[in-house]
């Protein structure tokens, strides 16, 4: 098979390292890719979101799928644009992927089909949205309504910082994702992030992660797009994942199916498990990242035959997918500065060193001179992640790979999985 894989993220570098071991390949590019997955596929410089010249290049290779990594290309109509050219895709329509797309929609859509989510008041104006958080209790939850790469989310312990956040949710600092804010319930409980496939009609389950959103140690700083993850996560017992299932996965697809955009994909749901059961916190029509790195390592089956199945609606075909009875950990290395303004162009040492066989660095927002040297180029720039028979000895050589890379410019969270450590 050839495959066109879209993004330029540590998820689609996992992605792409996982499809690259597939004995169906014949050939991989990944558009527009990064510095590492050029070490396993052929790289385009080819933006996320410029759908004529990804069709071009879909053409250009005769893709037999296409795999879309990131929410832009989603939002963009990716998806539509490659089905309305004749190439099956993994990845919704533009209409399925208002589940991310549009915080107001999903709350809707939760209303509308009865999925358990926390209380909530879309708002179009400051005014109204400082009125509305009488409605709720502290801590506060503000979110701007649109893509805002995980950062468009506050949790505010008082009504001024509220207030704050407010104004600037809607003073044009996430663009067009902040003309409407959303306030909402503080749900209290432990957050987890769980996976589900579906060709259109099937939905099958595909693995749980536990992420850490915020910036620094012991949950402290800003929300960030994800600062490690690991799996399995203890939060997901057999009653929760079953609950999730019934009551938000297979909801979620009927429900959209419905109102008619048929979801082919994989989606995210991050969830936080109360004492009243699972309640949704977000959609995401992607893999997560850094969670996809830890399902990809886990994944003991190949990742293409369930890729093509959502494209083309024959998930019904292939058995649940086996994941390794082994822990999998992913440490990100940030640039210095992220999430509020990353400083790029520090160099990055030793990142492409021989770690062993149970450790694997994926790269994200990394670039490379012509003369080699590796260069942080975005926010998250790599993830360090390894597996391990218990999650004590991963981390620990997680965090050993970690500190054999020379890069000053860069920090990382030392408390990788501190919840299900404490457990
Ligand atoms: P989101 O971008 O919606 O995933 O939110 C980012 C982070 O904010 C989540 O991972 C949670 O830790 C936190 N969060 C979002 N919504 C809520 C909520 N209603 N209650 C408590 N925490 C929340
Ligand atoms: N790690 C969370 C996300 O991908 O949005």
């Amino acid at each position: 098979m050839n495959i066109l894989l879209v993004g330029s993220g540590g998820r689609e570098h996992a992605l792409a390292w996982k499809i690259a071991a597939s004995p169906k390949l014949t050939r991989l590019v990944a558009a527009p890719g990064n510095p590492g997955m050029a070490q396993c596929c052929e790289v385009r410089n080819v933006a996320v979101t410029d759908v004529p010249a990804l069709v071009d290049l879909a053409r250009e290779i005769a893709a037999d799928l296409v795999v879309i990594g990131p929410e832009a290309a989603v939002a963009a109509g990716l998806a539509d644009a490659m089905l309305a050219a004749g190439f099956p895709c993994f990845g919704p329509t533009a209409a399925a992927g208002r589940l991310e797309s549009s915080k107001a929609f999903t709350k809707g859509f939760c209303d509308r089909h009865g999925l358990p989510t926390a209380r909530y008041r879309v708002c179009e104006d400051a005014a109204t949205a400082k009125a509305a958080l009488a409605e709720f209790e502290a801590p506060y939850v503000i979110k701007a309504d649109g893509l805002a790469a995980g950062k468009g989310v506050v949790v505010a312990q008082t009504r001024a910082e509220a207030e704050a956040a407010i104004d600037d949710a809607l003073g044009g600092r996430f663009g067009a994702a902040g003309s409407r804010v959303v306030v909402e319930e503080f749900l209290d409980g432990e957050i987890g992030s769980l996976f589900a496939l579906c060709d259109g009609r099937s939905v099958m389950l595909f693995g749980e992660a536990q992420d850490h959103k915020r910036a620094f140690d012991g949950e402290q700083g800003p929300n960030t797009g994800g600062m490690g993850t690991y799996s399995p996560a203890p939060v997901f017992t057999p009653e929760v994942i079953e609950a999730v299932r019934t009551r938000l996965v297979e909801p979620a697809f009927a429900g959209i199916a419905a109102e008619g955009a048929p979801y082919h994909g994989v989606l995210f749901v991050e969830l936080m498990v109360t004492r009243d059961g699972p309640k949704l916190i977000e959609f995401n029509v992607r893999f997560g990242d850094p969670e996809c790195q830890v399902l990809m390592l886990r994944l003991a089956d190949d990742l293409v035959p369930y890729l093509e199945a959502c494209a083309k609606g024959t998930l019904d075909q292939l058995p649940p997918p086996r994941f390794r009875d082994e822990h999998a950990v992913c440490v990100v290395l940030a640039a210095d500065g992220y999430p509020e303004s990353p400083v790029t162009g520090s160099i990055i040492r030793g990142a492409n060193q021989d770690f062993g066989e149970t450790v694997t660095v994926f790269h994200a927002g990394t670039k490379v001179d012509p003369d080699g040297t590796l260069r942080a180029a975005g926010g998250r720039v790599l993830n360090v992640c390894a597996r391990g028979p218990t999650l004590r000895e991963a981390l620990d050589r997680a965090y050993a790979a970690v500190d054999r890379i020379d890069w000053p410019g860069g920090f990382c969270r030392r408390d990788i999985g501190w919840r299900a450590l404490q457990r």
